[in-house]
């Protein structure tokens, strides 16, 4: 590679500030007013991806510099010369642009073909091309540039940016023909629709659009920042894909013990935000990819969910090695077993495990007690003072206050974010106990259907699995779970701290139902069971799973089974499909 000699841009490169919507753009807009008022225009153009530079212009060009960190760039100028659609000749004495150079996506496909390379993106290749080719390099690349700036343009008797880009466009230069003069935000909005729709059919990729103050006496108002200019911002299209280096891959533990391998990633921007973690899911996952320390790999962030490595970009591919599973727990050191492709650490002491748990306990969908961050919990635990979830009820101030850099303010906080915690749904309670395989949703449908916590204690998995929504796998785990009388007297202890045990069923219209005992059974053509349910929980009614003398009524569906059997042994009312209509009819 090239030495090239360090230029100091006495005209700073500055990059431009972001907007990733309308409404920021909105928001933008609303600060320009409070600064210069209403009298002034905008310019939209397209944000061009690829290498910024600076040239300069003695009646030739005389020097092209690239950007680098903004103060002090590096002189490409024998690499910029060869750009065709630069003037050779210009009438003016002395002049410098800006601009960037770029690669249309059609002659990059066509330098991937003769070169038999895939490169990761047009603007890579260009940077690359910038600092290697030179006028006598037989595979010279067709490098492009668009114009976009001219320092000191008084000069030239501009006082408008749109007055610029015609000067320049007149000594020849090449301005994106997309450029637009905007009276005001509406037309930059419909503006940003416009490029939005058709930026695929482009002939060079662009990753935004620059949206510029037209008037120059307010650009002098405004000012810059150490960073951006005020005047201008950049319109980001929402990228929900990257790609970038695997530094190193790591794993973690969490609280059921499951291990997850995740890629340190080499800093790359992802919907707006620096991402340098991506999860790596499971072993299979990184066999099946074939992923590697090294790799390039190109991350993607579907939603709200953590980024995960997608793919990797074998192209850049040297000498990585295949990738090998540690055997053992990155926190206990425990060997690791496998359960169904899965590796994890089944060690219940473990304090990797233990940290996460206690931070799912704290959790807002679970116990929701603020200020109680993983620091802390980690520091607990170090003190040997959390080693169950009923330890959380009886921290002390003293305790508490003994941990440092924690202040007597924030301890009191804590100790009354715990007591409230105790006032909790109960969904969340059994949520936070962190059964594996009992997420939220599930937690609530089995909260639905008993009478009071201690209920689980003692429940089967043919009474949960009857439940709709529940499956086996759930069941089964729930019912281990409580089978270990470790559990359920820490459990009694909390509750004995002041967690009301009862299920509070929402009374929400009183008849006939209300404070009866219905069972259901049999299937439903038009009503799934737990609509049917529902409806009559609304009334106030209990739903059990099965017939008793205490019944009062029995749901029945199709192929009923043994409990209608029963309901006529107990005399119980039925109540059949076609009469849940009118029921079912109504809203709840
Ligand atoms: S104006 C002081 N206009 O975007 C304002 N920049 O994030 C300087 N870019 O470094 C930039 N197209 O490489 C401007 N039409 C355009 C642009 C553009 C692409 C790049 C440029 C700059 C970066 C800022």
């Amino acid at each position: 590679e090239q030495q090239f000699e360090k230029v100091v841009h006495v005209h700073p490169m500055l990059s431009l500030s972001n907007v990733f919507s309308v409404e920021e753009f909105v928001e933008f807009d609303t600060r320009i007013k409070k600064t210069i008022g209403t009298d002034y225009t905008y310019v939209c153009e397209l944000k061009i991806d690829g290498l910024a530079m600076s040239i300069k212009y003695e009646n030739e060009i005389k020097l092209a510099t690239t950007r680098g960190d903004g103060k002090v760039g590096e002189n490409v100028t024998h690499n910029v010369k060869p750009i065709t659609t630069l003037p050779k000749y210009i009438k003016h004495p002395k002049l410098e642009v800006r601009g960037e150079v770029f690669l249309s996506k059609q002659e990059f496909k066509n330098i991937c073909n003769l070169e038999q390379k895939q490169y990761a993106n047009a603007r890579n290749l260009v940077a690359g091309s910038i600092r290697q080719i030179n006028v006598n390099d037989p595979q010279k690349r067709n490098l492009d540039m668009f114009i976009y700036g001219l320092i000191n343009p008084e000069l030239y008797g501009c006082e408008t940016y749109y007055e610029s880009m015609n000067f320049l466009k007149n000594e020849g230069f090449k301005i994106n023909e997309k450029i637009k003069l905007c009276t005001d935000t509406n037309e930059v909005i419909a503006y940003i629709k416009e490029i939005t729709k058709i930026r695929n059919e482009l002939e060079y990729d662009i990753d935004g659009i620059v949206i510029k103050i037209n008037e120059y006496k307010y650009h002098k108002e405004l000012g810059n920042t150490v960073k951006y200019p005020k005047w201008a911002t950049a319109y980001k299209f929402k990228s929900d894909e990257a790609i970038t280096k695997i530094n190193d891959i790591f794993l973690t533990v969490g609280r059921t013990g499951k291990i997850t391998p995740n890629a340190d990633l080499l800093a790359v921007s992802l919907m707006g935000s620096t991402i340098t973690r991506a999860t790596l899911h499971n072993a299979a996952y990184i066999k099946a990819k074939d992923i590697r320390i090294g790799d390039n790999a190109i991350i993607i962030k579907a939603g709200d969910v953590i980024p995960r490595v997608e793919k990797i970009d074998f192209t850049n591919r040297i000498n990585q090695v295949e990738y090998e599973f540690p055997k053992h727990c990155p926190v206990c050191s425990s060997v690791l077993e496998i359960i169904d492709l899965e590796h994890y650490c089944l060690n219940e002491l473990c304090t990797g495990r233990k940290l996460e748990g206690f931070v799912h306990f704290v959790s807002r969908n679970a116990m929701n007690i603020d200020g109680f961050g993983r620091k802390i919990i980690e520091r607990l635990i170090e003190h040997n003072l959390l080693k169950t979830y009923r330890d959380i009820y009886y921290l002390t101030y003293e305790q508490l206050i003994e941990l440092d850099n924690f202040q007597e303010k924030s301890v009191n906080n804590l100790l009354l974010n715990i007591k409230k915690s105790l006032d909790v749904q109960l969904e969340n309670f059994l949520y936070a106990l962190g059964i594996k395989f009992i997420g939220l949703v599930t937690a609530k449908l089995i909260i639905q259907n008993i009478n009071e916590f201690e209920d689980l204690f003692t429940i089967t998995v043919g009474e949960l699995i009857e439940i709709d929504g529940v499956g086996l796998v759930s069941a089964n785990s729930l019912v281990t779970y409580f089978e270990d009388e470790e559990n359920i007297l820490m459990i009694q202890d909390i509750i004995s701290c002041g967690i009301n045990p009862i299920v509070k069923h929402k009374i929400i219209n009183k008849n006939k139902y209300s404070d009866t005992k219905i069972c259901i059974t049999g299937t439903f053509d038009k009503y799934r069971r737990n609509d049917i349910k529902l409806k009559f929980e609304s009334y106030g009614s209990k739903i059990v799973t099965q017939v008793s003398k205490n019944t009062d009524f029995l749901v029945v569906g199709q192929k009923p089974g043994s409990k209608i059997n029963k309901a006529s042994e107990h005399g119980i009312t039925l109540i059949k499909e076609n009469e849940l209509d009118v029921l079912m009819g109504e809203e709840i």
